[in-house]
């Protein structure tokens, strides 16, 4: 029942219709010139002490989008005592009127897609189709949370058993939830963990990345809208290394859920298991460096399509995304030709238009770190393409896709969060030493794989570490209740977000034992 008729997924937009995508058009043109504010929400209250940071746009960095005001110590131990004292209520709410709000909440993000997805393209530089994708997700986790908590909360499990007494197994929330989230889904990952915290009775204080205050704040206040109570859902705008250090070390926050690199994942860890007090659980996704094997049965051009889509899709920018490109010998030529023809006709620009494939990075660091990586693996390694960028790029914060050739994967230091693919030539008889080698890296995200021997396909699949892989299509855009997402080893805890055993690890289990 659970993944039958009570939930669809959402639908998002057809924009090849125009029946759909003429009012959205118009609706999203009112946003294109739009300035928001955010700041701490603190008991539902906007606040605006200290200094305003400007918020721009990372394609054109001359084009204001807002400002933000970051959260004070004052404000911080504020929102940690309501959070705390708003719990018991909130608890004890049943967990249909909780799982009710989340699907009004679902609602009210449809209703409000135009203005959401320009948040994503003029505070992240999305592209459109990865807006619509994100408002989409966003939908779905909280419908099939609020399924899924239903389900699991509405009442005990008896236990039958053969102690003769009446045994039942009940969950409830765990406290205080701190939510910490990325800014490359800043409106699905951030939703998703809160909507996860709160359906199942915890309180929520949900630390955006410092990037992307702006739409964190519009998703907040559209959730106390559709019923989340002011004190139950707060946001906290802020440096995580700031803000993050005296969130984690405070015993009134009893778990975290943490999406962003695996360094940070564990310094929370550290951070957590230092202090006094209870053992505080935490559930992190964090990196990868995420592989694609494509062998001689392989069909080129799928492999291209899917090979441009899973790198260069969100300019690189996923989690799930791909680095490292195996290709067997008696193919590569084959599919580098193509790969390059492809990349060549990429078009990167203005994320806000619709014929745009790969829009900017986030900012100037990530900028700049990513074309350091290219100077310097296209000194020792080969460039092999580079998607052209125009003029209208010079003032965001661009990488042109690239493709480089490297020996080995080990290569690669850590995880290069952008438009840039790694490619590796193999022999037939090496495909055991592939696998192992990247099994090697430990991380375990995604993986993709090319082939149209079914046998050899599912091997691979089976062998390499991967919370999620992937035969014969691209490998992003895991899909709720469907595509559970999530990986293991370095790329995080498990288990996986949009999947049946996600809400778990935000519960503590009761057994009561009742032989009256
Ligand atoms: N869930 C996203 C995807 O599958 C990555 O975070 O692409």
């Amino acid at each position: 029942r659970i993944f039958g008729h009570e939930r669809a997924n959402s639908k998002g937009l057809n924009m090849n219709i125009a029946h759909f995508s003429r009012p959205f058009f118009a609706d999203l043109a009112r946003f294109q010139t739009q300035q928001w504010q955010a700041g701490p929400l603190i008991g539902g209250e906007l606040r605006r002490s200290g200094e305003a940071h400007s918020v721009k746009n990372p394609f054109d960095t001359r084009e204001p989008v807002g400002e933000v005001y970051f959260t004070s110590d004052a404000e911080l131990e504020e929102a940690l005592q309501r959070a705390k004292e708003a719990f018991p209520a909130w608890n004890a709410t049943p967990v249909a009127e909780r799982a009710a709000a989340l699907e009004k909440l679902a609602d009210s993000l449809e209703a409000n897609m135009a203005e959401l997805i320009a948040l994503c393209t003029r505070e992240a530089g999305k592209g459109l189709q990865d807006g619509i994708d994100e408002v989409r997700e966003a939908v779905d986790f909280c419908r099939y949370y609020a399924v899924q908590a239903r389900h699991m909360m509405a009442k005990g499990t008896v236990l039958p058993g053969p102690t003769g007494e009446l045994n039942e197994l009940f969950l409830e929330g765990r406290g205080t939830f701190l939510c910490i989230s990325p800014w490359n889904f800043p409106l699905a990952i951030f939703l998703g963990q809160v909507v996860a915290a709160l359906v199942t009775g915890n309180t929520v204080l949900a630390k955006p990345a410092e990037q992307t205050n702006l739409v964190a704040l519009r998703a907040t206040q559209l959730a106390h809208q559709a019923g989340i109570p002011a004190d139950v859902l707060q946001l906290l705008p802020g440096p995580g290394r700031e803000l993050g250090p005296k969130l984690t070390s405070d015993e009134r926050v009893t778990g975290v859920c943490f999406t962003g690199s695996t360094a940070t994942a564990k310094a929370i860890n550290r951070s957590l298991a230092a202090r006094e007090g209870a053992i505080a659980p935490l559930v992190a996704e964090t990196g990868g460096q995420n592989a694609m094997v494509v062998d001689s049965t392989s069909l080129p051009e799928q492999v291209i399509t899917d090979v441009v889509h899973s790198a260069f899709q969100s300019a690189g920018q996923r989690c799930s995304a791909l680095r490292v490109l195996y290709v067997q010998a008696d193919v590569s030529e084959r599919v580098i030709t193509l790969l390059k023809g492809a990349m060549a006709e990429l078009r990167v620009g203005d994320p806000a238009y619709h014929h745009t494939d790969v829009g900017p990075v986030i900012d100037a660091t990530a900028q700049s770190k990513l074309l350091a990586h290219i100077e310097r693996i296209s000194a020792e390694g080969q460039l092999l393409a580079q998607a052209p960028l125009d003029e209208r790029c010079q003032h965001g914060h661009f990488v042109a896709p690239t493709a480089v050739q490297i020996d080995h994967i080990g290569q690669l230091e850590q995880e290069h969060f952008g438009p840039i693919l790694h490619v590796i030539r193999y022999q037939a008889d090496q495909l055991d030493a592939v696998i192992e080698e990247i099994n090697s890296t430990g991380f375990g995200l995604t993986l993709g794989v090319h082939s149209r021997n079914e046998s050899q396909a599912l091997r691979i699949a089976r062998s390499v570490k991967a919370g999620n892989a992937y035969i014969n299509r691209n490998q992003i855009g895991a899909v709720v209740g469907v595509q559970p997402f999530g990986g293991q080893g370095l790329s995080g805890t498990g288990p996986k977000a949009g999947g049946p055993h996600y809400l778990t690890r935000f519960v503590t289990e009761k057994t009561i034992s009742n032989n009256i």
